[in-house]
């Protein structure tokens, strides 16, 4: 594979010419690569015909290479995974394969997105399941053992995300996978926050369920999402009613043994973008996670000192190493929501510094807003200076 630089990386993205861009964690700018390959393939098949024979195993090709990428990213399979259009319908996806009713337990963690907030009120209301949200201290070993202590014979499934999305943490989702296993119960793994920031090994983290997001950390296009499901959930991965047995199999021929991919992509749907995706996840791996997470670890590193060196300023993201990457969340004293979208659109008018204020909660508390700032690979050391600077100079004004 072709090596490509973090320089390379940036080059890429001409919106880095116009803004700080630090709302990665939100929406990632998308490469031009990227770009290139979804419009290349849009123009071929307006031009040559979707439907024409030759079209379709042109764009096939393409895109079974694009899924390729994305299943090594994940060392993976690819026809274990099935694309979609973001996490939120991915996890959705997942859950609409467990028969849950009245009394079932679905255990979440209090770090959770609000579209896992939103999907446990989904539960309760119109299936009568108990939610349990294990709350997330400064300790692992506290959050493991009240993990352990939440599940119980009435839980079906276990939601963690791999890197927090209102903080930044990388939680310990190996050791948690281990602790749900071991009472039996599944795991699902949220990793709109981690795919693409820092390397990630779905086999190796051992849970049953992983999804994400294309055009966050990966970079790609817009609407693109995905679900991975491991071999051993294969049969109960079910989020539609499909048959083992298809409609229109020729009697008598050898029937396909369904796949996730199978399962989870039903009828048409846009092929350019898949191919796209492929393509940023091509080029992210073409420059290496472990450049890009060590090169955002570094740049965060900075900004976390300086930061806390800042009166007023609290970092609220973990500062022991590996357990965050590029997120740093900070809050200010006496800050409420009006004063901290006020200093984030002060950042975007005369900074022009892109940052998001951020809810700290999901169901929401008033009084928990913070700033998230997303340091990706292609951000430099000068834009986290101009940003530390322009913090100092926004929360003085
Ligand atoms: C951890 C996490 N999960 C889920 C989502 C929702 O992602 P999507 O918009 O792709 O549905 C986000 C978005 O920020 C997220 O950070």
């Amino acid at each position: 594979m072709e090596r490509l630089s973090l320089k390379d990386l940036r080059e890429q993205l001409p919106v880095t010419e116009e803004v700080g861009y630090f709302q990665t964690g939100t929406y990632g700018p998308t490469l031009s690569s990227a770009v290139k390959a979804v419009t290349d393939a849009m123009e071929y098949e307006a031009l040559h015909g979707p439907a024409r024979p030759d079209t379709r195993q042109y764009i096939m090709e393409k895109e079974e290479a694009a899924r390729g990428h994305l299943a090594d990213l994940l060392n993976v399979n690819p026809e274990e995974i099935g694309i979609g259009s973001n996490t939120t319908r991915a996890m959705h996806r997942v859950l609409r394969s467990f028969d849950w009713g009245e009394g079932d337990e679905f255990v979440t963690t209090s770090l959770e997105h609000v579209s896992t907030a939103d999907a446990s009120r989904g539960l309760e209301q119109e299936r009568g399941v108990n939610v349990t949200v294990v709350e997330v201290d400064d300790s692992d070993a506290a959050f493991i053992e009240a993990l352990d202590g939440a599940i119980t014979e009435e839980t079906k499934l276990f939601l963690i995300s791999h890197i927090a999305s209102p903080n930044g943490r990388i939680m310990p989702v190996r050791e948690a996978v281990d602790v749900a296993h071991e009472k039996g119960v599944p795991v699902l793994v949220d990793a709109a926050q981690s795919v693409g920031q820092i390397p990630v090994d779905a086999q190796a983290l051992g849970c049953d369920f992983l999804i994400g997001s294309g055009p966050k950390w990966l970079l790609g296009p817009m609407g693109s999402g995905y679900v991975w499901v491991s071999p051993d959930q294969s049969d109960n991965f079910r989020p539609y009613f499909t048959p083992d047995v298809g409609a229109w199999s020729k009697p008598g021929a050898p029937v396909a043994t369904p796949t996730a991919r199978s399962r989870a992509e039903f009828g048409t749907y846009n092929h350019p973008l898949v191919i796209g995706l492929g393509q940023a996840v091509k080029t992210l791996m073409s420059v290496g996670l472990d450049t890009i997470r060590d090169h955002a670890a570094g740049l965060s590193k900075t900004l976390r000192q300086e930061m806390q060196d800042t009166p007023g300023v609290n970092v609220i993201t973990p500062l022991e190493p590996g357990k965050s990457a590029g997120v740093t969340t900070l809050t200010f004293d006496g800050y409420g929501e009006e004063d901290m979208q006020g200093l984030v659109q002060w950042l975007n008018d005369e900074r022009n510094i892109l940052v998001k204020a951020q809810w700290l909660t999901a169901p929401l508390q008033l009084d928990k807003i913070g700033m998230r700032i997303s340091v990706a690979g292609f951000n430099t050391e000068e834009e986290v200076r101009h940003l530390i600077d322009s913090i100092r100079d926004g929360i003085r004004r």
